[in-house]
């Protein structure tokens, strides 16, 4: 991303204020110790007009998120699903990202969060392909990171919390000052972990390998749309513990994440992933990931919810 996020109109705690209006004070609990939690989101032009792809599953990790750190979220999931759609006809956005963010606010600086109030906000601003335009076709240049992913038991990996992100941070900007587009993290135990910000999937012998949730990952939730259109296509998916060099020995390897989408890996450490192109497998799962965002196809898991009709979320 090389242009600032920006749009007209940002929701906070129930009311909608201007994009510029939306601060929070430098004494905030989260600014200092990372204690945030937060969502990414796509909603997508589709043939049946912009959708918001998987949005109960992503606001259900967000509380889920919450739950781990014993934060309570003062809005109904039912509430904060609308209020996310209602951002979005506010900017009067036709597709783009979202960011939910819940933050101790401020009140105390003690390392004890729970006597902060709790901020909520949600932004909304038009974003293009995270890895570049044509990162979807000719695959990117990734490298093993020095950094490893936390150990178990240390920082939550099923948390998507702010504070997690300083990982995420070092891996990033390690690959990127050693011109890579991404790097891929191995776990506490030197297994297969993730990538910054995607989960990784790798293709041998025609069957699908994914670090399971055990080896600290985020779990994904465009790994569970590609693990489910992947068993629809018959492929067997492992989620399993996978070695570093499984990365040096698979026909073929591609991340999964709401901002990377589904992108082809073409090599890992410069050592050719098959032979260096996008392979047929990662191919058919982009296409029916791609038909399936953009309404080519039925919506068949009920994973799209409308925009800019009344009562879009469905109660539950
Ligand atoms: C560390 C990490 N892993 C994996 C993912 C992919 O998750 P999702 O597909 O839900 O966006 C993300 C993005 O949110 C992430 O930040």
């Amino acid at each position: 991303m090389t242009t600032a996020p920006k749009s007209r109109t940002i929701w906070h705690n129930g009311q909608f204020v201007d994009w510029d209006q939306a601060n929070v004070h430098v004494s905030s609990h989260a600014l200092h110790y990372g204690s945030s939690w937060f969502e990414g989101i796509r909603c997508y032009k589709s043939s049946r007009g912009s959708e918001v792809f998987r949005l109960a599953e992503h606001v259900k990790r967000l509380f889920d998120s919450c739950k781990i750190y014993r934060r309570e979220i003062p809005f109904s999931s039912q509430d904060f699903q609308e209020a996310i759609l209602e951002t979005i006809r506010v900017n009067q956005l036709e597709h783009c990202y979202i960011r939910p963010l819940i933050l101790c606010g401020t009140g105390s600086l003690g390392l004890n969060p729970l006597p902060t109030p709790t901020e909520c906000f949600i932004l909304v601003w038009e974003w293009g392909r995270y890895l570049g335009e044509e990162s979807v076709e000719q695959g990117v240049d990734v490298c093993v990171s020095s950094w490893n992913r936390a150990a178990p038991n240390t920082f939550p990996s099923m948390a998507k919390v702010g504070g997690n992100y300083i990982n995420s941070i070092l891996i990033k900007m390690e690959a990127v000052k050693s011109g890579f587009a991404e790097g891929v993290a191995l776990d506490g135990q030197g297994f297969i972990s993730e990538g910054s910000g995607e989960n990784i999937f790798l293709v041998h012998n025609e069957k699908l390998y994914t670090p399971s949730l055990g080896n600290a990952i985020l779990p994904g939730i465009t790994r569970d749309s590609v693990i489910t259109l992947a068993k629809e296509r018959g492929y067997e998916v492992l989620e399993q513990c996978l070695p570093r060099e499984m990365l040096y020995l698979a026909d073929e390897i591609f991340l999964a994440g709401t901002a990377a989408e589904v992108t082809p890996i073409r090599s890992v450490d410069h050592i050719a992933v098959g032979d260096g192109k996008r392979g047929p497998i990662t191919t058919q799962i982009q296409q029916d990931f791609f038909d399936y965002i953009e309404g080519k196809v039925e919506d068949r898991h009920s994973w799209m919810t409308p925009v800019y009709k009344e009562k879009s979320v469905e109660s539950s």
